[in-house]
């Protein structure tokens, strides 16, 4: 009598109560869970930069734009250039190619290599916008002539300019106070 009361309570201690497992799973299981949701994200913020470096923004795209000063227009002689950032972030290389007093006279280019995102800067003796990272070369109007922007065909996008009053404005993205 007295061995089946003790084997019983051994029986007992070993089983674990009724419910148990069920925690046990549904811990591991939440665990797993929660640390796959964890990996997923990881990665995927990961992910998205990687795709922002590799393909920057295409300047303000989806921006408002509005007209903005740059400079005096006979502040800048034939040749000269200068890098000019708007509010929103837009980069842009706006050189002076000709002395009639117009806005014919600038070419105002995205500084934003199209390759990798390096800036871009005009080269007046060499006639050319050049990018230093790998390479990357541009014609006045911003056509790629050597480097991988030429391989890929990615020329330097266009920002549209006015002369008024002798002085310059670009077209460029603002920031939205609302
Ligand atoms: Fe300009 Fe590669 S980033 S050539």
């Amino acid at each position: 009598m007295k061995d089946s009361v003790m084997t019983s309570e051994a029986e007992k201690a070993e089983t674990p109560p009724v419910g148990g497992d069920d925690r046990r799973s549904f811990i591991a299981r939440f665990s797993g869970w929660w640390m796959g949701w964890g990996l997923v994200s990881g990665y995927g913020y990961f992910a998205s930069m990687i795709v922002r470096f590799l393909y920057p923004s295409s300047q303000s795209e989806n921006k408002n734009k509005s007209w903005q000063f740059v400079a005096e227009v006979n502040s800048f002689k034939q040749g000269d250039s200068l890098t000019f950032i708007s509010p929103a972030g837009d980069k842009a290389v706006i050189t002076r190619m000709g002395m009639k007093g117009s806005e014919a006279d600038f070419i105002a280019l995205s500084s934003v290599c199209p390759h990798l995102g390096c800036q871009v800067h005009w080269e007046s003796s060499n006639n050319r916008y050049f990018c230093p990272c790998h390479g990357g070369a541009f014609d006045p109007k911003g056509k790629p002539t050597a480097g991988p922007p030429k391989a890929a065909g990615q020329s330097l996008p266009h920002f549209t300019l006015k002369v008024e009053n002798e002085l310059l404005y670009i077209k460029a993205g603002t920031r939205s106070l609302v």
